[in-house]
């Protein structure tokens, strides 16, 4: 083997036993840099005749050529083992399983409210919303409700800070202040029509939410959910609150057969006034009336509160439970249950 050869085999090895890019640019520098044993030879022809430069000169770069190759394809290995190890790290084993996301489902009274806001929205009612942290003047004064009432008292209500002694604020204990609210806002939507002595459209609406009571057993939660229901026209009778309340009751509890009560009783805010009984038909509750509601006729000082004229606009207001609605249609015992966040129990309603 001559010289030249030899060098070739040497740099073969060198570059076989580099491992990374970086060790085959130093072993590269060796043969072919500046300072390399090429280069080196290709100096060194200076003293050769032209004859003897021609034959020696083919031999260098014949070597040259055969370095460049190995370098190339070792380049070109270490690249493809690079790419295969990259490979191998990022492995994805495509027959696994996927993972699950859990499905989620709506709350049992939530539900409810869904399918009071679609009944009540069927029969022309708008849905309103809002704020738990009330004043007095809306859950109680312009209510109707007196100062000795005993609604009002420490033991029923939350009384929350940020108020004044005079007029202090309270977590709402009924969804009624939205009688005063709603009614207000559409009022002063049709202040110009009311001025020029027009008919104004009538208030029809819903309101249901989060409402809160010093009250806590099996069958009260301090937290609890109400719905209101108001409509005031200048011609809408408790015939109407009758035929509507009848109407939802059927439809909620897909029970054409239901009977409904009223039962005589008193609100500070409606007079008369009446409590609504269900009474299934067939079932495990057959024949049990049921409370469900409280109602009435909107007293006159309300609807003076609502900026409107007693002598010319009457209606009928409703408050109903939607926890006891949900227990009465799943047959759920404890209304707890709604509140522990129990996912064996909750998943049951998806
Ligand atoms: N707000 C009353 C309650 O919480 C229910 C009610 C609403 C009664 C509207 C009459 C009219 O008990």
């Amino acid at each position: 083997m001559n010289e030249l050869d030899t060098l070739v085999e040497s740099a073969r090895a060198d570059f076989a036993q580099a491992t990374t890019p970086v060790d085959l640019e130093n072993a590269k520098a060796r043969y072919l840099g500046k300072a390399g044993r090429i280069t080196e030879l290709m100096k060194g022809m200076g003293a050769l005749s032209v004859e003897e430069k021609k034959t020696r000169g083919a031999a260098i770069n014949v070597a040259k050529q055969a370095i460049e190759t190995a370098l190339t394809d070792r380049r070109q290995a270490l690249a493809d083992a690079e790419l295969q190890a990259q490979l191998k790290a990022e492995a994805l084993d495509v027959s696994l399983p996927g993972r699950q996301r859990g499905v989620g489902g709506l709350h049992p009274v939530s539900l409810t409210l869904e399918r009071i806001e679609a009944i009540f929205g069927s029969m022309g009612f708008e849905v309103a919303d809002g704020p738990e942290i009330e004043s007095d003047w809306f859950n109680f004064t312009a209510l109707n409700t007196p100062e000795d009432h005993p609604a009002r008292s420490m033991h029923d209500t939350f009384y929350v800070e940020g108020g004044s002694a005079k007029a202090p604020n309270l977590l709402r204990t009924h969804t009624s202040p939205m009688q005063i609210r709603h009614a207000v806002q559409h009022v002063k939507r049709h202040r110009a029509a009311l001025d020029a002595g027009q008919a104004m459209p009538e208030i029809r609406v819903i309101a249901p939410g989060r409402t809160y009571r010093v009250d806590s057993d099996a069958t009260h939660s301090p937290m609890f959910h109400q719905c209101e229901g108001l409509w005031i026209g200048e011609n809408v009778s408790f015939k109407d609150l009758k035929v509507v309340f009848t109407d939802f009751c059927r439809t909620f509890f897909e029970s054409d057969d239901l009977v409904l009560r009223f039962r005589p009783s008193f609100f500070p805010f409606t007079e008369p006034s009446a409590e609504i009984d269900i009474q299934f038909q067939s079932g495990p509750l057959a024949g049990r009336w049921l409370e469900v509601a409280g109602s009435g006729q909107v007293h006159p000082n309300v609807v003076r509160n609502m900026g409107l004229d007693p002598e010319r606009y009457i209606g009928f207001a409703f408050g109903m439970g939607p926890d006891r609605l949900t227990m009465l249609r799943y047959g759920v015992n404890d209304l707890r249950l709604f509140f522990d966040g129990d996912v064996r129990f909750l998943s049951q309603f998806r």
